[in-house]
């Protein structure tokens, strides 16, 4: 959501029964004040999918979904291993959103992983990993194929 410094947000939708008005991962953020976005890419897609189930709270779910974890370094909290990368963020700011279990969970960056060899001369370089996009539906895209343009600037 915003660079300097970074920002990010997701939404959380609905709820499960052994979590008041929301489920495990708003309300271990809330308990923690810390959460760690991971980057998923197509290797990982069942992963992933298996990530989704809706264990009970008690359930490590990187075990449940077969997931090696590592230590972040900024902050209290497991990351995915092998994640080409992961973000880690501290809870600024949960809004409320319309709606019965609708949140919006914004976090600052405070740490950034970049796996070694998705780096190509200094830059994180998406041909090297291809990045999972979620579609409608059950629909997934990876993307393959990628393309620069360079953004115009007005006459002085
Ligand atoms: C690709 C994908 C994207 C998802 N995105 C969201 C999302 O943005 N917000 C949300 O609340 N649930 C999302 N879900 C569903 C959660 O993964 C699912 O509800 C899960 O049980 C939540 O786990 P938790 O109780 O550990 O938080 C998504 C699931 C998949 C497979």
């Amino acid at each position: 959501m915003a660079s300097t410094p970074p920002q990010v947000v997701f939404g959380s939708s609905e709820a499960k029964p052994d979590r008041e008005g929301t489920k495990d991962s708003l309300g271990n953020i809330r308990e923690t004040g810390v959460f760690c976005v991971n980057i998923v890419e197509f290797a990982a897609r069942d992963a992933m999918n298996a990530s989704s189930a809706p264990h009970p709270r008690e359930i490590d779910e990187f075990e449940a979904a077969g997931v090696v974890k590592a230590p972040c370094e900024t902050i209290p909290c497991c990351r995915v291993a092998s994640a080409p990368a992961a973000l880690e963020c501290r809870l600024t700011r949960i809004v409320r959103l319309a709606g019965e279990a609708n949140w919006a969970v914004f976090g600052a960056v405070t740490g950034v992983h970049l796996r070694d060899d998705c780096l190509v001369d200094g830059r994180f370089d998406v041909t090297r990993y291809q990045p999972l996009a979620r579609l409608g539906y059950r629909d997934y895209a990876t993307v393959r194929e990628v393309f620069s343009m360079t953004r115009p600037t007005l006459p002085a």
